[in-house]
Parts: structure tokens; C-alpha cells; sequence
């Protein structure tokens, strides 16, 4: 018998509202007595705008919406689809999970459908593992979404952080295929690090208890997400027999300029093999990596035959790399 590959057969993506400049969060955060500037924002993360959801808007809805531009991307119709794997951190509610908000959304009953929490590295999780369940012939069709609205878990009047995040969905279809597709897959995470980036709070007897907001160590995020984003990266391309050089694009999380910078520097890759999108988009946790990918694709950017490193690294800590060949 042959052997079974996933393809990624077609990408979206989804930006709520309208994109909100640096300067105009600057005002609205001095209403509130938080000093920041365009300037200090620029320098510090490379970020100029991010989008903003409105109160109204689900993470389900904004997933869906990714969903529907992915399925339409591939020709596939919701119905076909055998599983739905979500990545978030910031679901519509406990449970169910929002995999089966955006399932009954898009008409595709009897799907499997839940959702991933691997925080920022949570589409590149539940991309390897929709890869492992269509590799060995579980499924044959599955959606991966990565979708958030982080605005609503930041601490306004916290710099150091509520400047960084934004809002947003991406996602794929994967398909069966007799050939590749996706190379190879590598996940990792280090629980002893979860106080680093975290959001602590829970639900208990009605209220919430502990820090209901994101907190983070900046620095300690810094130096953790550009070593191990070089060593998921050798590891993964090790796998698949192929140098650093083969890479064509390397899509890392969108978290920050310099961390992409220093990561490609780290890796030998040339910044302009690296697709950058979180000035337009701030940082969007579990949606970063398929908005960039989606980007790149329609731009005409990747290209078939190409190789294309998918890098995720966020709270947990987690982190790991997928290596698709388009
Ligand atoms: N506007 C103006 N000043 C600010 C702001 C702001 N928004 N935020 C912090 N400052 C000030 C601080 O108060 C401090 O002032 P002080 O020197 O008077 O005390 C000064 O700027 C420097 O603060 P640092 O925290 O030391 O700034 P640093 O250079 O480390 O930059 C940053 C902070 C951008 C968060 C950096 O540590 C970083 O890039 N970390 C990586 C983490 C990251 O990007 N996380 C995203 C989420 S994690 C993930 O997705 C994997």
C-alpha cells in the first residue's frame, strides 16, 4: 500500500473590525492614564497596527469566517470534512469546545471537533496532530483554525503588554495525498515555565478566581522563543534530511520583530525569507502563523514545490515546527 501524505489543500484568514494604529491606541490609552507612543512600540516590537474586535463579535464567529475563505480556497465543501481541530486560548466559553461552535456554524455535522490549548503554538499543534490522524488513515479531511480575540484578556493598563496582542482568525483544509505535503512535525513544551506567560485566573463557584488578565516576563519570553525556535527548526529539517538552505519561507509565530529577526539570524535564513506580518497585525497568538501563511499564499509569495517552515512558541511554554512542501 502507498503511503498517505497531508496536503494543505487551501488557507483563509479573518481580521475583526478595522485596524487600530499604534498612535490611536496611544490616545485612547492616555485617556486611561497609560503613557505609550507610536515610537516606543515601533522600536520595542515592530508592531504599527493590530485589529480589534467588537464586544459583540465569538471567536467561533471569527474562526468560521477563516474557515469558510479556507474551504472555499480549497474547493471543499463543509460537509466533506471529517475533523475540526480549533487552537485557541481565548474560547467563546468552558465548553463546549469552540471546534463544535464553528462545526454547527458551517454546516459540517458529524465531524470530530475539538479545540487545542497550546497558546501561541496552539495552530502548529493542531496542525501536526490533524497530520498524524490523516497520515495514518484515520481521516481524510480535516480544517485547522487558529483563532483569537486576546483583547479580551489584556490588562489596559498594562503597558508592557496590552500594546502587543491583536485579534484575528486563520485557518486550512488538509487533505489526504499520495504525496507531500507536510514533511515532518515537531512539538515540544516546558511546563516548569508556565509562570512566564500566563493568564491565571479560573471560574470557581461562580466568580473569577486569581488574575483574570495576561502577565508576562518579557525578557524571559525573549531569550526562551529565539532558542527554541532554532533548535524545534534543526530538529525538524534534521528529520526531513534537508539543510537550513532549503528552507524558501519561514513563517515563525508573529510575536515580535526582533524575535523573528534574531531567530532568523540565529538559523542562518535571510530576513527575506521570513514572512512578516505582525506589524500589520500585532501579535495574535494561535492565529499568527495561518494569517501569515494565508498572506503569503494569496500574494503569491509560496509557491508550489516550495518548502515552507510553520513555527509556533507561546505560554505552556510550548513551542514546535511544522515543514510543509507546497
Ligand atoms: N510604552 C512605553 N514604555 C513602555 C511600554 C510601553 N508600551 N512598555 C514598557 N515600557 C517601559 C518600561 O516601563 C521600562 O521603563 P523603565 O526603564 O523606566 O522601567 C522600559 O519601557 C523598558 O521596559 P522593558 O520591559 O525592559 O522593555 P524591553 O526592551 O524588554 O521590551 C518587550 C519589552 C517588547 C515586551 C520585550 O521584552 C520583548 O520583546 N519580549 C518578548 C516577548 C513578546 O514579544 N511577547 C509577546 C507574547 S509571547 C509570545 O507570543 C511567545
Amino acid at each position: 500500500m502507498s503511503r498517505i501524505w497531508t496536503s494543505i489543500t487551501g488557507t483563509g484568514a479573518a481580521l475583526p473590525g478595522r485596524a487600530v494604529s499604534n498612535a490611536e491606541l496611544a490616545l485612547q490609552l492616555a485617556e486611561r492614564g497609560v503613557e505609550t507612543s507610536d515610537e516606543w512600540i515601533v522600536s520595542r516590537t515592530g508592531i504599527r497596527q493590530r485589529y480589534l474586535a467588537d464586544p459583540s463579535l465569538t471567536t467561533s464567529a471569527l474562526g468560521a469566517s477563516a474557515a469558510r475563505a479556507a474551504l472555499e480556497a480549497a474547493g471543499v465543501q463543509a460537509a466533506a470534512l471529517d475533523l475540526i481541530v480549533l487552537a485557541t486560548s481565548t474560547p467563546d466559553q468552558i465548553f463546549p469546545s469552540t471546534a463544535c461552535l464553528v462545526q454547527d456554524e458551517l454546516g459540517a455535522g458529524g465531524a470530530a471537533a475539538f479545540d487545542v490549548q497550546a497558546v501561541c503554538s496552539g495552530f502548529v499543534y493542531g496542525l501536526a496532530i490533524a497530520d498524524a490522524m490523516i497520515r495514518t488513515g484515520v481521516y481524510r479531511r480535516a480544517l485547522v483554525i487558529g483563532a483569537e480575540i486576546f483583547s479580551r484578556i489584556l490588562d489596559w493598563s498594562d503597558r508592557t503588554t496590552c500594546v502587543l496582542f491583536g485579534d484575528g482568525a486563520g485557518a486550512v483544509v488538509l487533505e489526504a495525498a499520495e504525496t507531500p505535503g507536510i514533511l515532518g512535525a515537531r512539538l515540544h513544551a516546558d511546563g516548569s515555565q508556565s509562570r512566564i506567560l500566563c493568564t491565571a485566573g479560573r471560574v470557581t463557584q461562580g466568580a473569577v478566581q486569581g488574575d483574570p488578565f495576561l502577565r508576562m516576563d518579557g525578557q524571559a519570553v525573549f531569550k526562551l522563543a529565539v532558542n527554541v525556535l532554532d533548535s524545534s527548526a534543526r530538529e525538524v529539517m534534521a528529520d526531513a534530511q534537508l539543510g537550513i538552505e532549503a528552507i524558501d519561507w519561514l513563517i515563525p509565530h508573529q510575536a515580535n520583530v526582533r524575535i523573528l529577526s534574531a531567530t532568523a539570524r540565529k538559523l542562518g535564513v535571510p530576513e527575506g525569507k521570513v514572512i512578516l506580518t505582525v506589524d500589520q497585525h500585532g501579535n495574535t497568538s494561535a492565529a499568527s502563523v495561518p494569517l501569515a501563511l494565508d498572506l503569503a499564499v494569496r500574494d503569491g509569495r509560496v509557491r508550489p514545490g516550495q518548502h515552507v517552515l510553520l513555527q509556533g512558541v507561546g505560554g505552556g511554554f510550548t513551542w514546535g515546527s511544522v515543514l510543509v512542501r507546497f
